[in-house]
């Protein structure tokens, strides 16, 4: 709320300080945003539009070139509807069409969900050369890692900040995430993946949080044959939660009681592998026999 009470300041000032204001020279122009954002999120990513349409066009001109019927500029008009909106009040069904028009079929045993392990995920999954997570989606790819938000009372973008869920649970990223999580979770089939970090201290598996609150909820019994479970530690450590403990094991007894079969692998070597990239030399990475 700093930038209303930066708004709000400025008109509240009395009329002596307004002609002092007039007679002074104006002061040095603030060019921090921080100080009078309204909301706690990143503003808007610039040049938004052509970042959507050139991971959208790649997408289909380069990775699938068999979504060549796809047209990019229906789907960034789809998603412009939730630009039109108030910040505070764009739902997970305002994205249903542009979900409709990017939707297409996720391969068999290839879905990866995650939680705290993002850039983990991206890299292992290799542009959906090896795994398709939801952001290796068409319309997860055109929303990775971007904000976006109209203003709260014009209709142009917000440059500035963005609300999360820490200002309103309807924003318009977060309602993003959700519907394509859950579209996500619905198309998946085969063994499904799940990457946790069991080196997060607040716990592998949030039990509030996209993964178990839009996705588990929508994994559909005749579809998935498997759920895999990846607990992942950093190299050298912490190890906080394994397969079998703490939040790890609330969520293999959630997925019992759905009737879903699940294993649960500790530091799956391919993916320690990668790891072991950026740590070459410590002991947990030597290469011996045994590997
Ligand atoms: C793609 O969608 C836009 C906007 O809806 C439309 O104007 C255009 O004709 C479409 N292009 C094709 C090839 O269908
Ligand atoms: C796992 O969680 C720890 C603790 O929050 C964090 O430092 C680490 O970067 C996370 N690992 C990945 C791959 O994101």
């Amino acid at each position: 709320m700093a930038a209303q009470g930066c708004t709000l300041s400025r008109l509240s000032l009395s009329a002596t300080s307004l002609l002092l204001l007039l007679l002074l020279p104006p002061p040095p122009l603030r060019r921090s945003g921080a100080a009078c954002a309204q909301w706690s999120g990143e503003g808007t990513t610039q040049h938004l539009q052509s970042i959507f349409l050139g991971r959208c066009a790649e997408y289909l001109e380069l990775l699938s070139p068999q979504l060549r019927d796809k047209n990019c500029t229906a789907i960034w008009e789809a998603f412009q509807g939730a630009l039109e909106k108030d910040p505070c009040s764009v739902v997970p069904s305002d994205y249903d069409r542009f979900i409709t028009l990017s939707r297409h079929a996720i391969p068999r045993d290839k879905s990866l969900f995650w939680e705290n392990n993002q850039l983990l995920v991206t890299s292992y999954a290799d542009n959906a050369r090896r795994f398709m997570p939801v952001n290796d989606v068409l319309y997860g790819r055109v929303g990775d890692l971007l904000s976006w938000c109209r203003q709260k009372n014009a209709p142009e973008l917000d440059y500035q900040s963005c609300p999360t869920s820490a200002d309103c649970e309807d924003n318009a990223v977060d309602s993003f995430w959700k519907r394509a999580s859950t579209q996500y979770a619905k198309d998946s089939s085969g063994v499904v993946h799940v990457m946790l970090n069991g080196s997060e201290p607040t716990g592998a598996y949030p039990v509030k949080g996209v993964f178990a609150d839009f996705e588990v909820p929508y994994f559909q019994r005749g579809k998935i044959t498997r759920v895999e479970i990846w607990v992942m530690h950093e190299i050298g450590g912490p190890t906080l939660e394994s397969c079998g403990e703490g939040s790890v094991k609330i969520l293999e007894e959630r997925l019992k009681t759905m009737g879903f079969q699940y294993t649960c692998i500790n530091d799956h070597l391919p993916v320690k592998l990668l790891k072991c990239v950026d740590h070459s030399a410590h002991p947990d990475c030597a290469l011996n026999s045994k590997l």
